[in-house]
């Protein structure tokens, strides 16, 4: 199939991990198995315009605009990860690309837009490469989508389906794959639908340490080992808490997750605290309320000092008001996000 010029749209979320990828081999290989919740509202919007070259190019030839401007900023990381694809999509030089993307969240709010961004950048080459070889059926489709997708950020991978998806081989999930995220196929209690995931603006500043420099001070780490088995462990407890709508554990693995993530941080060589005052007074405050109440309210964290209030949809009410009145000073500008889990990515 020849293909002149065309333009593709999609919308992906991005995600929050339950059990942490934090460490990987080679060609972003996870050095153990995660999970997340696809998210919904925090998401980015992509759109490729591709046009024919005359010839092959030497270089891969794309222009790259964020909110309506050129972002020449970008084009590094861009051209990184078409290096990387380049193998699995080989008419890459042969087409100029257009790149228009644009976030829902406030800009550089501190929410890593990488797995929204990669996700939705991969699903747009992946709409060229079918108006090239249009026998691509849709599994295959999503899939090679979400592997190209690591190839830009680990857990973009995890991105483009939903409403949770697993990354990393496990032997208690014959199916999942080192090499691309598959939606969690086990069963899922009703409790856990629609679960609510509140994100604290906490610090909209630069991360000091990129995730990139992170998973790579796993390599030496001193705990590594045993952190990545305890990965393996928290995984399989999460299968049994899904099927059994147990809050209790569901809070218990996350935290422990969260934190372990933030302790691997603060023992490697060197260290590094991701973490600010305001991060730990909203756990402390997280704390005491559930102890007061009952609620079922937990957080997690990312790599970052931005915290995810996460809670099931029927206490929603009464945790928001918690969130309103009592979290909400913790914020850069009183900043939140209310935002849930979600499907996956959409073609626009
Ligand atoms: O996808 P990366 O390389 O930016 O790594 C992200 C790692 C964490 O967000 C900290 C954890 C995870 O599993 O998403």
């Amino acid at each position: 199939n020849d293909v002149d010029s065309g333009k593709t749209s999609w919308k992906s979320p991005s995600n929050i991990a339950l059990v942490k990828y934090w460490g990987k081999r080679e060609h972003q290989i996870p050095a153990n198995p995660s999970i997340s919740f696809t998210l919904d509202v925090c998401a980015t919007t992509t759109s490729v315009s591709y046009t024919k070259l005359g010839e092959g190019a030497s270089d891969f030839s794309f222009d790259f605009r964020f909110g309506g401007r050129p972002k020449d900023e970008f084009k590094p990381k861009i051209r990184t990860f078409f290096a990387r694809v380049e193998k699995y999509l080989p008419f890459l030089r042969q087409y100029h690309l257009l790149i228009e993307s644009s976030n829902s969240f406030p800009h550089s709010s501190g929410i890593a837009s990488s797995a929204s961004s990669m996700s939705a950048l991969a699903l747009c080459l992946m709409d060229l490469e079918k108006q090239l070889d249009p026998s691509i059926d849709d599994g295959f489709f999503i899939k090679k989508a979400s592997f190209l997708a690591r190839l830009g950020s680990g857990s973009a991978c995890r991105s483009v389906q939903g409403p949770i998806v697993e990354w990393g081989d496990h032997d208690e999930m014959a199916h999942s794959s080192n090499l691309y995220g598959v939606p969690f196929s086990g069963e899922v209690h009703s409790v856990f639908k629609n679960y609510q995931d509140t994100v604290l603006l906490v610090d909209k500043g630069e991360k000091q340490v990129s995730s990139t420099v992170g998973h790579g001070l796993m390599k030496d780490h001193p705990f590594a080992l045993r952190r990545f088995e305890q990965a393996h462990h928290n995984l399989g407890r999460l299968k049994s808490i899904f099927a059994e709508g147990d809050l209790d554990g569901f809070m218990a693995v996350v935290e422990s997750e969260a934190l372990t993530l933030h302790a691997m941080m603060m023992t490697s060589m060197p260290y590094f605290i991701l973490m600010r005052p305001n991060t730990l007074e909203i756990v402390n405050r997280i704390w005491d309320f559930r102890r007061a109440t009952g609620l079922n309210v937990c957080f997690t964290l990312d790599a970052g000092a931005n915290v995810h209030v996460l809670y099931p949809e029927h206490e929603k009410a009464q945790i928001e008001r918690f969130i309103k009145d009592e979290l909400a000073v913790f914020c850069q500008n009183g900043q939140y996000i209310q935002d849930s889990v979600g499907l996956g990515a959409q073609r626009l």
